[in-house]
């Protein structure tokens, strides 16, 4: 039997936004349990929740003080067990986010003998070049100490030393935690980063200028982190009710992502490729077919909370195209709360922003506070959010939305209930256009500045706006092939 995930849409939800139970202004678990009803009606198969850990709060959750309870913020662990069983109930899986490459520098670890951490002794320079994916140097030096000690990210998000066998066991009994509670599995941050070289040697340098900042050579993705994988991979295997690993791997070049998702190592890794395409035609066939060949598995991912919104890279009517573009895809594919609502980035005034990329860089990076506003559920905007939501976002509500045939919401309703199987096979087409078929159904989207003809007599199933003879630029279509017969057998 094929396991579920190898075809599965899975929602992200950012816990602190989501939904708000108690009108503190944050999303929280209760909040998420009251809306299982929406994700059921949506379509989606998963959730994958970002953490809700207890966290000072400084990357707002991926720095950990405690791995196995939840946050006051967001409630209690019996609100987890809530939640989780709903979910279940509705026929959701539910995968957690685990951040094992550091903790937060509040973590009993770190303020106790510190010996899980990567340190180096303070010997007057830095002990290497590297540098933080947040801004500045990826080391701090602790005076008191007297010793440096590293952080890939923000300073209170110190990183584990992989090397040290506790570090392994800790988290063995931290994976158990979550599993005995029944989670279909982990997302895991920074999977590829968690081994650092042992020789702490400098990253050749120029650093490669490309938004992939992990794109180190040296320092991380390193053999031994293959291991950890494998070992989580048998943990994972001895629970029943096929668990599923996700990595976050982020490599321009899927072909080093492969290794990670070897038979005995992670089942999925995300796959950014698409997430950095403008929207030209050819650059996104390409991306589609280097991930397809690269990959045993390929998932599609155009937004997650770490990215502008695809309304604001491509445009709103490009943003329902590339919906169904994504969503006629082979594989797992991983929306993101608020992308099926078509919410824009919001321009938010400098002095809200909260990400630590918009302080450590002192605002020449904006960060991610943009994607993370709270989705809007009703016409009328609640009276606090940790984010301020624009005023338009009354008519993108949901409550408005699921009023409304053509909105985005109904959009990617209908697209996942017609979500194609079968195997992606391109066929040829005008310039600027995208045209591949999957079984019965034929995906065409005009990425071309200029409208194309369509096939004359082949039924339209969905539309991302409505059409005359011709398919507007920007805009894409999904139609029955006539004579396609259903091919059965693997699709990927
Ligand atoms: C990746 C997460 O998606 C991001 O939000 C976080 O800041 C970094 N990892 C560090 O944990």
């Amino acid at each position: 039997m094929r396991e579920w995930w190898r075809d599965a849409v899975f929602y992200e939800i950012y816990v602190r936004s989501f939904a708000d139970s108690n009108g503190d202004g944050f999303g929280d678990l209760p909040g998420i349990t009251q809306r299982l009803p929406y994700l059921r009606d949506l379509g989606v198969d998963a959730i994958w929740l970002t953490p809700f850990y207890p966290s000072p709060g400084a990357d707002h959750g991926y720095d950990v003080s405690d791995y196995v309870d939840v946050d006051p913020l967001f409630g209690t662990l019996d609100d987890f067990d809530e939640l989780l069983a709903s979910a279940h109930a509705t026929g959701l899986r539910v995968i957690v986010d685990i951040v094992p490459n550091h903790t937060s520098s509040a973590h009993v670890w770190f303020t106790g003998d510190r010996s899980r951490y990567v340190t180096a002794p303070a010997t007057g320079s830095l002990p290497n070049n590297w540098p933080s994916n947040f801004g500045g140097p990826a080391w701090t030096l602790d005076a008191e100490r007297d010793e440096y000690y590293l952080h890939l990210f923000a300073p209170q998000q110190p990183d584990l030393d992989w090397h040290n066998p506790q570090v392994h066991t800790d988290f063995d009994e931290i994976l158990r935690f979550w599993l005995d509670r029944g989670v279909d599995g982990f997302r895991i941050d920074v999977a590829h980063a968690l081994v650092k070289d042992a020789a702490l040697a400098d990253e050749p340098e120029p650093f490669p200028v490309t938004r992939f900042s992990s794109e180190w050579r040296n320092a991380i993705d390193r053999p031994e982190v293959h291991d950890i994988y494998r070992d989580w991979r048998r943990l994972t295997d001895s629970y029943d009710g096929e668990r599923v690993l996700v990595g976050e791997i982020v490599f321009s070049d899927q072909t080093r992502v492969a290794p990670y998702l070897r038979p005995d190592e992670l089942q999925l890794a995300f796959n950014f490729s698409l997430v950095f395409q403008d929207w030209n035609a050819d650059a996104i066939r390409e991306s589609i077919d280097s991930s397809l060949a690269a990959l045993p598995i390929v998932t599609w991912v155009l937004e997650n909370h770490d990215v502008t919104r695809i309304v604001t890279r491509f445009g709103e009517r490009e943003a329902r195209a590339a919906a169904l573009l994504l969503l006629a895809l082979p594989g797992p594919v991983f929306l993101y709360q608020g992308q099926e609502l078509g919410l824009e980035e919001v321009d938010l005034p400098d002095e809200v922003r909260q990400d630590p990329i918009f302080k450590r860089t002192r605002g020449e990076r904006k960060g991610r506070d943009g994607c993370r506003v709270p989705p809007p559920w009703t016409r009328a905007l609640p009276a606090r959010s940790w984010l301020p939501q624009p005023a338009t976002w009354s008519a993108k509500s949901v409550e408005a939305q699921l009023e409304d045939d053509t909105s985005f919401l109904a959009l990617h309703r209908r697209a996942l209930e017609l979500r194609p199987s079968g195997k992606l096979r391109w066929r040829s087409s005008p310039h600027g256009a995208l045209v591949f078929e999957r079984d019965e159904l034929v995906c065409v989207v005009n990425v071309s500045a200029e409208p194309m003809g369509l096939p004359k007599l082949a039924p339209v199933l969905l539309a991302s706006e409505p059409l005359g003879d011709k398919l507007p630029a920007g805009a894409a279509v999904w139609l029955r092939a006539p004579g396609v017969e259903h091919r059965a057998g693997p699709e990927q």
